[in-house]
């Protein structure tokens, strides 16, 4: 099959959440080195992804994308090589039918007639692909407006990525934009390595909020869909944006991490805090969203309202992660037991991936205080897996 050229879900930077449409050649150089001075290369990041902006939808004669110099010096290869001389892969962006979001939505977008890929799929994908960029994010705006089918359109788009890939020899890695609303985890898998679930977890010119993040996270989870080179995308982060609290972005990470999630940070990494890039670059929470079993977690418990937990088989034998999320307006006790992570009654080692210290070997269970809206993610390893026909837990852990 195809496309499992990205065996964990894929981590970088994408312009849409900060830049919108403002977004040219010294915008993303800028970013490559903000990114590149942080360290998020060398904490997992590669993409940098040029969304939605870069094209006024104009085509030459022979129906090739013509792009404006003037924003644009050396045209799209020119970004492309200089993401490639740090090391680094580039992604681009089109919309699967005849005109783009910005045709639809222009607010804080180009209203761009014609910047879609329809008619052109096989012509575009190999442009990319020779302009050098390693991935393209298709969207769903024209495809929407023009009532075309999802599941057939990205089988198109797909197999021209694919064939794009076979010319030139450069892996050419798609991202599914259908929101959710046509079941893309059905039929999107085997498609493309990651598959937007649900709406923008932020519309240009807000403020980042705390309500989208959930509810992209819960839209998210199709744990039976997702497996290794296979990823539900709750959409790119809000981590370090204006308006959210170093405890949100934390929980957003874990959340994120919890899923298995594509890791595309959205913040202006231009005048990031060192909070904020050590909260993108915590090694413990990538590891556990970069998982090589590549399973999304699910809730195992939730003992009352709000107080949840979820839990994330990882690699190996008696090794799972832990959130516990708060949902309540008030600090709460919550417990995980082993029981509901498929785990026997035996002493696990529980780790706390935010204090990055172990915090003792338990035998049944642990349980911690976690703050009103927040949450607490840990590690339970060394356990002892239950057989399938002796667990008692409500979860169902796919893939054990
Ligand atoms: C849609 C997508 C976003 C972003 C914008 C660009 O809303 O879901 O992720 O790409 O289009 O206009």
């Amino acid at each position: 099959s195809r496309q499992i050229a990205v065996p964990t879900a894929p981590m970088g930077w994408a312009s849409w959440n900060s830049f919108a449409a403002a977004i040219d050649y010294d915008v993303i150089k800028q970013q490559v080195d903000a990114f590149v001075a942080a360290g998020l290369p060398d904490a997992g990041y590669k993409y940098i992804n040029i969304d939605e902006g870069w094209w006024q939808g104009t085509r030459d004669g022979a129906g090739n994308i013509t792009v404006d110099e003037s924003e644009w010096p050396g045209g799209m290869k020119a970004i492309a090589d200089y993401i490639h001389s740090k090391g680094l892969k580039a992604g681009i962006y089109t919309d699967a039918g005849k005109d783009g979001c910005g045709y639809y939505y222009p607010t804080g977008r180009p209203a761009a007639p014609g910047s879609g890929s329809e008619g052109h799929y096989d012509q575009d994908m190999l442009q990319f692909s020779q302009w050098g960029f390693d991935f393209v994010k298709v969207d769903w705006c024209g495809g929407d407006a023009e009532g075309l089918d999802a599941a057939t359109t990205y089988k198109s788009i797909s197999d021209a990525v694919a064939r794009a890939t076979a010319t030139t020899g450069r892996p050419l890695t798609l991202s599914i934009c259908n929101w959710g609303y046509q079941n893309t985890w059905n039929w999107a898998p085997g498609l493309a390595p990651m598959y937007r679930t649900s709406t923008d977890i932020i519309f240009w010119g807000n403020s980042p909020s705390q309500t989208n993040m959930l509810s992209n996270f819960d839209q998210g989870l199709h744990p039976l869909a997702q497996h290794t080179g296979y990823y539900n995308d709750p959409d790119m982060l809000m981590v370090g944006m204006s308006g959210f609290t170093a405890a949100q972005n934390r929980t957003h990470m874990n959340l994120w991490a919890i899923s298995g999630a594509p890791l595309l940070a959205g913040n202006n990494l231009a005048g990031m805090s060192t909070e904020t890039a050590n909260i993108l670059k915590n090694p413990e929470v990538i590891a556990v969203d970069q998982d090589a079993r590549g399973l999304q977690g699910v809730k195992v418990a939730e003992d009352s309202s709000g107080l949840q937990v979820y839990g994330k088989v990882l690699s190996g034998q008696g090794n799972r992660a832990v959130v516990l999320m708060n949902r309540t307006s008030s600090a709460q006790n919550i417990t995980v037991r082993w029981s509901d992570l498929g785990l026997t009654n035996a002493n696990a080692t529980v780790r706390d991936l935010w204090a990055r210290a172990d915090v003792g070997s338990y035998g049944t269970s642990y349980t911690a205080s976690v703050p009103a809206g927040g949450s607490v993610m840990l590690t339970v390893t060394g356990g002892t897996e239950q057989s399938a026909s002796t667990y008692t837990g409500t979860a169902s852990f796919t893939g054990v």
